[in-house]
C-alpha cells in the first residue's frame, strides 16, 4: 500500500536521511519536514507538488487537517461548484458512484505521488484540489495566485479519536492495533500526520485573518451546527452565490442532503469500494458526530489536551 524506501526518488531518500524521525502510527517512521510530520510516501508527493504544481487564479483548494471532515467537504465543494454541470438531483450524479476522494484529488497524496508532474490539462475549470499541507509548505504558486482556499479543522479531541480509529484500520493485521494511550502521547507531542495539529490550525487561522478573501476558515463543528448558513457563505466566497431561483428550489438543502453522512455512507461505492491507494472507502465514514471523544478519553487525557489547546491557542482568538 505504501511506497517502499527503494521506490522513492533519490532526492527524497537523500532528504529523509537528514530529517528528524519518529516512530509512525501506521508506517515505520514519520519525518519532520518544514516543522510538520510526514510519512515517506507523502513526503515524496509534497516535494513534487512544491516543485511542479502551478495554481491557476480560479483554482479552489480544500485544505484540511486529517480527520476533520475532508471527505464531507470534498463532497460539498464538488457538488456546489459543479451544480450546473451536474445537478444534485440527478440520478447519475457523480457522487452516487464515486467516493469524494476520487472527485477532488489530493495534491501530495494522489496526483503528485503517482506522477512527479501529472498532466492536469484536461481538468475543467474551476479545478478543485485538496491537500493536508500546512500553510508554510504550500506550493509557492498557491500563495502567489488568486486561487481560493477553504480550510477545515476540527476539535482536537474528536480529531484524535477519529485519527486513532482510522490509523488502526490502515495498519496491517499482523501489526495489531495501537492502543489509545500509545498514540495519545504522540498526538500531544505533535507527532501525528501533518502535526503538530495546533501549528496546522494556527498557520491557516492567522493567514485567514490577514486575507479573508483568500482563505475561508471553517471547523467541522460549525459546519455541523449551521450547514445551510456555511454552505451559502462558501458559495459567496467562491463566487458562485445561490440565485433566488435556486433558493426557491431548495438547492442548498438538496446539496446538503446528497452530501450527508447517512446518504454517502450507505452508497454501494462507499460500503464496498476501495481507493486505488488501498484504503476501503468505508474507512472514511465512522460515526460523523460531534463529541464522540466522550466515549473514549479519560479525565486526565481530556485535561492534558485542553491544557495544550489553551497554551498553544492562547491570544490567537481561535476558539474550538
Ligand atoms: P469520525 O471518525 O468522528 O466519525 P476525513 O474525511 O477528514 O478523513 O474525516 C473523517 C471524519 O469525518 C470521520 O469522523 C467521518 O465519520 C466523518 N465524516 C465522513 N463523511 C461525513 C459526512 N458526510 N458528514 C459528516 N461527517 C462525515
Amino acid at each position: 500500500k505504501y511506497l517502499k524506501e527503494d521506490e522513492l526518488s533519490q532526492e527524497c531518500t537523500t532528504l529523509l536521511s537528514t530529517l528528524p524521525a519518529e516512530r509512525g502510527w501506521v508506517t515505520s517512521a514519520l519525518y519532520n519536514y518544514q516543522g510538520f510530520w510526514h510519512n515517506a510516501r507523502q513526503l515524496q508527493g509534497v516535494l513534487s507538488c512544491q516543485k511542479h504544481f502551478e495554481a491557476q487564479d480560479d483554482d479552489i483548494l480544500l485544505v484540511t487537517a486529517p480527520k476533520s471532515g475532508t471527505t464531507w467537504l470534498k463532497a460539498i465543494l464538488f457538488t456546489l461548484v459543479n451544480r450546473i454541470r451536474f445537478p444534485q438531483t440527478q440520478d447519475d450524479h457523480p457522487l452516487l458512484s464515486n467516493n469524494p476522494h476520487m472527485l477532488v484529488p489530493f495534491l501530495e497524496l494522489k496526483l503528485y505521488v503517482e506522477d512527479e508532474s501529472p498532466d492536469l490539462s484536461s481538468l475543467v475549470s474551476p479545478r478543485l484540489f485538496s491537500t493536508h499541507l500546512p500553510y508554510v509548505s504550500l506550493p509557492k504558486s498557491v500563495q502567489d495566485s488568486q486561487c481560493k482556499l477553504v480550510y477545515l479543522c476540527r476539535n482536537p479531541k474528536d480529531t484524535f479519536i477519529s485519527l486513532w480509529a482510522f490509523t488502526n484500520k490502515l495498519r496491517l493485521q499482523e501489526m495489531g492495533t495501537n492502543s489509545l494511550e500509545q498514540v495519545f502521547d504522540k498526538f500531544c507531542e505533535g507527532v501525528s500526520l501533518y502535526g503538530p495539529f495546533w501549528d496546522h490550525m494556527l498557520g491557516y487561522w492567522h493567514e485567514s485573518l490577514k486575507n479573508p478573501e483568500k482563505i475561508y476558515f471553517l471547523t467541522y463543528e460549525v459546519m455541523k451546527e449551521q450547514p445551510n448558513l456555511h454552505l451559502r457563505k462558501l458559495a459567496d466566497f467562491l463566487g458562485c452565490p445561490f440565485s433566488s431561483k435556486e433558493e426557491e428550489e431548495n438547492v442548498v438543502e438538496s446539496i446538503l442532503k446528497i452530501c450527508s453522512f447517512d446518504n454517502l455512507s450507505n452508497l454501494k461505492v462507499n460500503k464496498e469500494g476501495k481507493l486505488p491507494s488501498g484504503e476501503n472507502n468505508n474507512a472514511f465514514f465512522r460515526k460523523g458526530k460531534v463529541g464522540d471523544w466522550k466515549n473514549y478519553l479519560t479525565t486526565e487525557m481530556l485535561e492534558r489536551l485542553e491544557k495544550i489547546c489553551e497554551e498553544k491557542l492562547h491570544g490567537s482568538g481561535l476558539k474550538l
